[in-house]
């Protein structure tokens, strides 16, 4: 076993500090509106909420002026919302890789060459006119929302280019333009002005481009003349010296310490089934999520680094569809797994709304119209203009959106059994379908369960956060060593504080009853906690114990 480096144990309200991930437009509408959309007014009525779940801070996803082309990820004005405040902290959504197109910047830039905001963006001119006159982008990239069109967009009234690696309605700002990195610290000083305790930076791995915009190279086949580019702008030549700039002149003033940013997503375990492009599948197994899992935990020990721990966001199916089991005998065991899992990991832990109560997917009946998001429109419309005459083909498609659409984590949160699941009045439509199950599925039913020998998902993720908080010295800063990983199915693991206290994690990620042999060395006094009981759990102390289909134990190890 390593010992970790001092500084990683160091406690930091942030390290400790419990956020809720917020998606305004389908978190709470007000009563009595008549939109079917969330707003930021209504989330403050649900804050005692989070705080009797254990949340300190709320990190709401964009609620800035926006034609919502990519549900806010587009923002027309940076300083248009005021955060409303309350005892809690607001982590504000900073989307800088790119505004929107009715930014008002962009329509500058947009409106001759010689603009004076002309260089805000990325502006190329075409790589070749065909002798019919028509242009050829600049690269080959391909969009990211949406792989069948090219990420450059051809402007007429310039006859060039602009750069929108995301959609056309989201052009990417070009910072290599020290005025435009000027003009972002100055919207980063107005948030904090105002309060804001933080940043999640949207993308902010994307701002530096490889100068040139080489050609992608070829992975994408079978009528894909646009290719992935990840590699000529994903972690760019400039990033870090922009990040440092935007230490100096921004983040220093709020006692960071790092030098650049305090903390990072890692996305390689929502990733985990993905190959080159979002909107495709890759097999993976538990050993290969163990193995990334523990890859990060120890990363972070051995160079004193710091982790955000999620399985759940905006951009992801549920995660107890996607690595447990949503059927209605297995649902809450599986949520209730992945609770426990996460609330033992080093790292700032980040719950996504819904996650609290193992929400599922939406239904694979569901019709295709159903799914809003311009993700899964621009990957839909892709399958019918390729393979409108190949059934298998277009079935796959519909699979992969069943299984990864970002609609599934947007669709409204259920409140209550009541109609429209308490999101919005009863007489209203919701901006998006409520999923169907929000009469058993629901935030009411789950706080107020009395079930005399479990908890539900809900009250399992107060206990677990409450007990995380407690414990801080062993789950959020203790070292991390796991227990047979070449085992296909357990995930098994110790944290142990720098004072020597221990406890052991043993998650069965099957749906099948397991003997699993802890290893010698390892003996344990108690299991205080299971997923299947409310209060301790009988299980052999040491050697080998039973467990139960997607149950999750906790022990105090000797
Ligand atoms: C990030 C956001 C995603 C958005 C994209 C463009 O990936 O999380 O929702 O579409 O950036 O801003």
């Amino acid at each position: 076993m390593s010992t970790a480096k001092s500084s990683y144990a160091v406690p930091q309200w942030w390290k400790e500090a419990v956020i809720y991930q917020v998606y305004p437009s389908s978190f709470q509408s007000h009563p009595g509106a008549t939109s079917g959309w969330g707003s930021i007014k209504d989330l403050t009525s649900r804050l005692d909420y989070l705080k009797s779940l254990g949340i300190d801070i709320v990190w709401s996803s964009p609620i800035c002026k926006s034609p919502q082309a990519d549900m806010g990820y587009d923002i027309a004005d940076y300083k248009q919302i005021d955060p409303q405040k309350r005892d809690m902290k607001l982590m504000v959504d900073l989307v800088v890789n790119h505004t929107s197109n009715e930014h008002p910047w962009f329509l500058d830039s947009r409106s001759s060459r010689d603009n004076s905001k002309r260089d805000w963006y990325v502006w190329k001119k075409p790589k070749s006119v065909g002798a019919d006159g028509t242009p050829e982008p600049p690269s080959n990239w391909a969009r990211i929302l949406g792989e069948a069109n090219s990420a450059w967009n051809y402007d007429e009234t310039t006859g060039e280019y602009y750069l929108g690696l995301f959609t056309a309605e989201q052009p990417d700002l070009n910072w290599e333009n020290p005025v435009v990195r000027t003009t972002i610290w100055d919207v980063m000083h107005f948030w904090m002005q105002r309060g804001a305790a933080g940043f999640r930076m949207d993308v902010i791995n994307l701002i530096s481009k490889v100068p040139g915009y080489p050609d992608a190279d070829i992975v994408l086949g079978r009528g894909h003349k646009y290719q992935p580019g990840l590699k000529y702008f994903v972690n760019g030549p400039r990033l870090h010296e922009y990040l440092q700039e935007m230490h100096r002149e921004v983040l220093s003033n709020v006692g960071a310490n790092a030098g650049e940013l305090r903390m990072i997503f890692i996305f390689d375990v929502v990733d985990i089934d993905k190959p080159n492009v979002r909107m495709a599948l890759k097999p993976w197994d538990v050993k290969e999520m163990k193995s990334i899992i523990t890859h990060w935990q120890r990363v972070m020990i051995e160079n004193d680094g710091w982790n955000s721990i999620f399985i759940e966001n905006h951009d992801n199916p549920r995660s107890v569809t996607r690595y447990a089991d949503d059927s209605d005998q297995w649902r809450a065991t599986g949520a209730k797994l992945l609770a426990l899992m996460q609330t033992t990991l080093g790292g700032t832990l980040f719950v996504f709304q819904g996650e609290e109560i193992g929400m599922r997917n939406a239904p694979t009946s569901w019709p295709i119209e159903e799914f809003e998001d311009i993700e899964s429109i621009n990957y839909w419309k892709k399958c019918l203009d390729l393979y409108s005459e190949d059934k298998e083909q277009l079935a796959y498609g519909r699979k992969i959106i069943d299984m990864k659409a970002r609609d599934h984590s947007r669709t409204p949160m259920q409140w209550s059994p009541k109609e429209n699941a308490g999101f919005c009045d009863p007489n209203v439509k919701p901006w998006m379908r409520v999923i169907d199950d929000y009469k058993t599925v629901n935030v009411e039913a789950q706080m107020t369960a009395n079930d005399p020998t479990n908890l539900s998902v809900w009250q399992f993720w107060q206990r677990a956060l409450r007990d995380r908080k407690e414990r801080a010295e062993v789950f959020v800063y203790g070292d991390f060593d796991e227990l047979d990983p070449a085992d296909p199915k357990i995930y098994a693991y110790t944290r142990t504080s720098e004072s020597g206290e221990k406890w052991l994690v043993v998650l069965n990620f099957s749906g099948e009853e397991i003997q699993w042999t802890m290893p010698s060395g390892i003996e344990v006094e108690f299991w205080p906690c299971s997923n299947y009981t409310k209060q301790h759990v009988e299980k052999p102390k040491k050697s080998t114990i039973p467990l139960r289909p997607w149950e999750g134990i906790l022990g105090k190890c000797k």
